[in-house]
Order: structure tokens, then C-alpha cells, then sequence
């Protein structure tokens, strides 16, 4: 038996990943580590809580006392764990700088120290910057540009990983992707923000123009290229992981509303978002060459991901009923 510590598993992505290696692999064990933030959501996995190869624990990747107690029984780590929404690294990023970076570099040691065979730190296309449009995508050569304090936060943990992977010859891999969209995700990132508020009828806040352009990945898409990279890529190496979807607001808007079969009026344009980055695109040829292809165009996994919202209405309206979300939306939405 071969045991994965995935951190971050309570969340939106991880929790895909956990039933994903639950169900690929017979022979291994999977240890889900997670802080349970407002993000973290035990419901997205009550269907593997029985698995005798599933265990959960609570608790933070900043926390070197029991991150070293865990590592000391592990073969593989798959991070995910971090904070993940950019307007709120906006509101503040401390929370940003230490799970997203300090984190990283507790698990980095942790995994150095007890001779981990394989590290896998998930991150983001937003550590490249923002692109012009037509400039070609981004392959993992070009430099970190990164502009805002969730993706300063993200590329700081990149950088570490390169730091253990070259100084300490730790094998180290990074994922790089780009929009995941599906089920579980919770609803306060665009997609299904507005798929709920359109639901009930609610405006959807687009903001400034509705310019802004997104690739498009579909979260089980997202998951078999990390399954492939924690065990086929090279060591030290990056991996852009990019759905070849790329949308601005306004069509990814117009989709939803269609897909609903809801009026268009809903849209409401809002003040833009400081510091705005205005088109991620990848190039991941380097994940394709070695046999990864997304399977779902952005079409289906929009699709896809609408019929879920539409199907699981207790899962989001327990957490938009929950005083911290309606704290949250009102301090981001009350005065734009
Ligand atoms: P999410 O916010 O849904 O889940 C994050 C999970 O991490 C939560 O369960 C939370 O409780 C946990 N967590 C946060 N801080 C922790 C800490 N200090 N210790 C332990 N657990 C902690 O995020 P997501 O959208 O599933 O993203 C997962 C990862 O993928 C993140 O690293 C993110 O940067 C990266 N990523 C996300 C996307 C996307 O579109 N969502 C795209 C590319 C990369
Ligand atoms: O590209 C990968 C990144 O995608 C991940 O690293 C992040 O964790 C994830 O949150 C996501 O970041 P974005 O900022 O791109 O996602 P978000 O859903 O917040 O915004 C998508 C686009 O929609 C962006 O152009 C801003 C716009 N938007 C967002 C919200 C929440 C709106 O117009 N209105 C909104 O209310």
C-alpha cells in the first residue's frame, strides 16, 4: 500500500482528487489533511468517509509538529491546501501568506525530512501575470509575474518548491492551472456564484466591462493531469495544465443565463476588481506530450457543472444562508 497525503481534500478541487485516487487505485491509502476554512466542506466527500483507505484529519499545513508526525507515514503529498479567491486576498492577505506560503514551505520540510518520494504542489496560471489579447499563451518558462496578493502568495510557494527541488534535490513537481469549474466549488467564485444567483433570480455582478478572459478547465480534467504528473512528470519540472477554453465575462455570463434559460436583464455590471488581470492562456503542451487531454470542451463542462447547482440545492443554500457568506457578500457586493 501506498499512502498519499493530499492536503486541502475538504475543498473544492482536492475533494475531486480524493475520490479520484480512492477510485483509481486499489493500493492506495489516502490521508486528507485540512484546516476546514470557510472553504473546507466535509459534505464534499461524505461518500468516501466509510472507505477503511480514507482518513480525515483536522488540521494546518503550518502546523510542523503534526505535518512532520504525518509525513513520517507517507509516500506521496499532493498539496492543495491554500486560500483560493482572489477578492478576498483583496480585503486582506495574511491568511494568504501563511497557508499559501508558509504552508508550502512546512510541508516542503516535512516531506525533506522524512524522504517523501514525491511532492506535488498544485498551483496557478495567475502567477504568470496577466497576457494582452493575442499574445501567445504562456508556456512554464516565461517569468513569475505575479500581480495580485493571492497569486504573490501562490508564486511565493513555487518558489520554495524550486528552491527544495534545486538546493535539497527533493522531487518536486508544480501543476499550473487555470479556471476549474464544476461541482463542489463553492459560491464565490464566478461560475457558481452565478449560477445560483440565477437560480433565485439574484443579479449577477459582473465586473467593469465583462472583458476580462478566463481558459476553462473541467475539475475532473484538472485532477487526471495531477494523478499523471505526481507519476510521470520530472522531477523539478513544471506543468501548465490550461483547458483550451478561453471566454471574457460577458460570454461565460450570456452561457449561464442560457443554459438556465434565464432573461439577460440579471446582468448587472459593477466596479471592476483592483488590479484586474485581464487574460490568462496557457500552453500545455509539455502535460499533452506526456498523454494527458482534457475531455471535456468548455460547452459540457459548463453544462455539466449547471445541471449539478440545479440538482443539489441543499448543498450552496446552506452555505448562502450561513452568516459568514452573507457577511462576506455583503462587504464585497453591498456598495459596488
Ligand atoms: P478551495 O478554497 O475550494 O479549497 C481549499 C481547501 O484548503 C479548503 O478545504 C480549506 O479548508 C483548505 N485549507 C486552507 N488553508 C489551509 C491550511 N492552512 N491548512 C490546511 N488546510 C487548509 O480551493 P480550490 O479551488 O479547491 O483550490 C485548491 C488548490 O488549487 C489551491 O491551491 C488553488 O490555489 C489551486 N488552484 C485552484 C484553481 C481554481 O480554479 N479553483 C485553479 C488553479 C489552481
Ligand atoms: O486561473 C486560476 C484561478 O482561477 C485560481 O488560481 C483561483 O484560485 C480561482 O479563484 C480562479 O481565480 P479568478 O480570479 O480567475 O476566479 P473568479 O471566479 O474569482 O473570477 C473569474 C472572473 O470573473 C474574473 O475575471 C473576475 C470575474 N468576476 C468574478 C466574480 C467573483 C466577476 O465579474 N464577478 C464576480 O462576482
Amino acid at each position: 500500500m501506498k499512502t498519499i497525503l493530499v492536503t486541502g481534500g475538504a475543498g473544492f478541487i482536492g475533494s475531486h482528487f480524493v475520490r479520484h485516487i480512492l477510485k483509481s487505485y486499489e493500493d492506495y491509502r489516502v490521508v486528507n489533511l485540512d484546516k476546514l476554512t470557510y472553504a473546507g466542506n466535509p459534505e464534499n466527500l461524505r461518500d468516501v468517509e466509510g472507505d477503511p483507505r480514507y482518513a480525515f484529519v483536522q488540521g494546518d499545513i503550518c502546523n510542523s509538529e503534526l505535518v512532520n508526525h504525518l509525513a513520517q507515514r507517507t509516500d506521496m503529498v499532493v498539496n492543495f491546501a491554500a486560500e483560493s479567491h482572489v477578492d478576498r486576498s483583496i480585503m486582506g492577505a495574511e491568511a494568504f501568506m501563511h497557508s499559501n506560503a508558509l504552508g508550502v514551505y512546512t510541508l516542503l520540510d516535512a516531506a525533506r525530512r522524512h524522504g517523501v518520494e514525491r511532492f506535488l504542489q498544485v498551483s496557478t496560471d495567475e502567477v504568470y501575470g496577466s497576457l494582452e489579447e493575442g499574445e501567445a499563451p504562456w508556456t512554464e518558462e516565461v517569468c513569475l509575474d505575479p500581480r495580485n496578493p493571492y497569486s504573490v502568495a501562490k508564486a511565493s510557494g513555487d518558489m520554495m518548491a524550486r528552491a527544495f527541488a534545486v538546493t535539497y534535490g527533493l522531487p518536486v513537481v508544480v501543476t499550473r492551472a487555470s479556471n476549474n469549474i464544476g461541482s463542489f466549488q463553492y459560491p464565490e467564485k464566478r461560475v457558481p456564484l452565478f449560477i445560483t444567483n440565477a437560480i433565485d433570480d439574484l443579479p449577477l455582478p459582473v465586473y467593469g466591462q465583462g472583458g476580462a478572459v478566463r481558459d476553462h478547465l473541467y475539475v475532473t480534467d484538472h485532477c487526471e493531469a495531477i494523478d499523471l504528473v505526481l507519476h510521470r512528470g520530472a522531477a523539478g519540472e513544471v506543468y501548465n495544465v490550461g483547458g483550451e477554453n478561453e471566454a471574457n465575462g460577458v460570454e461565460v455570463t450570456r452561457k449561464i443565463l442560457n443554459l438556465l434559460e434565464k432573461p439577460e436583464d440579471l446582468i448587472q455590471y459593477v466596479k471592476d476588481r483592483l488590479g484586474h488581470d485581464m487574460r490568462y492562456s496557457l500552453d500545455s503542451s509539455k502535460v499533452k506530450a506526456l498523454g494527458w487531454t482534457p475531455k471535456h470542451d468548455f460547452e459540457n463542462a459548463l453544462r455539466l457543472t449547471v445541471e449539478w447547482y440545479a440538482a443539489n440545492e441543499a448543498w450552496w443554500r446552506k452555505i448562502k444562508k450561513s452568516s459568514g457568506y452573507r457577511m462576506y457578500y455583503q462587504k464585497q457586493y453591498g456598495g459596488r
